[in-house]
């Protein structure tokens, strides 16, 4: 059965200093090449969907789909809800046969972060579903400035953690969503007391475009979950321009780029993470 556990995924990378891959899909051509690229590798990696996806695509229809696949392509694969706004929405995560659940409430103060955040962990903890929770800003990378950032406050992320007694952190530590309007400011003094402060894996979203060297020493430093989204959808943008420039251009030809771009991205992301011949 390939259909995995993000706690189990985590637990194995922890232990052995590498990190897991989570990449965003909202399509059949991004699933094929998200699967393609996890099989070629022989890696775990974690599939996300999340609520900006539900115009597209139903996921009470869609989850069906996409558990099919995963129980057939033979390595670990997490089916993980991102940034999952409130309870409600975590309960849609949990009857569409999520394996992991991330609530983000980190725009509310840290007193209402918890209180959300907890009633997320008291749903899915009895149904064995992993839940990550935010603490700090991560942000838009349009509204990006290192000179004016939101860190997690490490002694606040000891305290969150115990509060809520959640599976996985995400950290704003320099990182942010989308693209970066400068190179992004990794702050690692922040994150390595964190992790002197926490025992949960640590969750680096907002990892497209963060330089190579900054990724390998973020998994150095405790790093164990790393989320990429844009990246993948620029790779495949890239491959359709050039197709589209063609003479004779058909959808099918647009279909393969996404599918193929994604396969790419996703293999070179997974070589850069480590998490390569990991699965079991
Ligand atoms: P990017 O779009 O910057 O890769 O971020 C993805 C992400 O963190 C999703 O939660």
């Amino acid at each position: 059965m390939a259909l995995a556990k993000l706690s189990d995924l985590l637990e194995d990378a922890q232990k052995n200093r590498y990190s897991v891959g989570m990449f965003v899909m909202f399509n059949l051509e991004m699933l094929h090449g998200l699967i393609s690229a996890a099989k070629e590798t022989n890696s775990p990696i974690i599939i996300a969907y999340g609520e900006m996806a539900e115009e597209q695509t139903s996921i009470r229809h869609f989850s069906k789909t996409v558990l099919s696949m995963i129980e057939e392509a033979k390595v670990p694969i997490g089916l993980h809800w991102d940034h999952a706004s409130s309870l409600e929405v975590a309960q849609l995560a949990v009857d569409s046969g999520f394996t992991s659940v991330m609530i983000d409430a980190s725009a509310h103060p840290i007193n209402k972060n918890i209180e959300i955040t907890r009633s997320v962990v008291d749903l899915c903890k009895p149904l064995g579903i992993t839940v990550e929770g935010e603490l700090g800003c991560v942000g838009q990378g349009a509204d990006y400035d290192p000179d004016d950032y939101h860190y997690t406050n490490p002694d606040e992320a000891k305290f969150f953690v115990e509060q809520t007694q959640i599976d996985a952190l995400a950290v704003a530590i320099g990182n942010s969503h989308g693209v970066y309007p400068c190179k992004p400011k990794i702050n690692f003094d922040v994150l390595e007391q964190i992790r002197s402060n926490v025992d949960v894996p640590l969750v680096l979203h907002g990892a497209s475009g963060i330089p190579k060297e900054d990724i390998k020493k973020s998994i150095e430093c405790g790093i164990t979950k790393i989320n990429i989204f844009t990246d993948i959808c620029l790779e495949a943008m890239e491959r359709i321009k050039k197709t589209v420039q063609k003479d004779k251009v058909s959808l099918e030809m647009i279909e393969e780029d996404v599918i193929q771009g994604v396969k790419a991205k996703t293999i070179e992301k997974i070589m850069l993470f480590g998490s390569n011949d990991r699965s079991k």
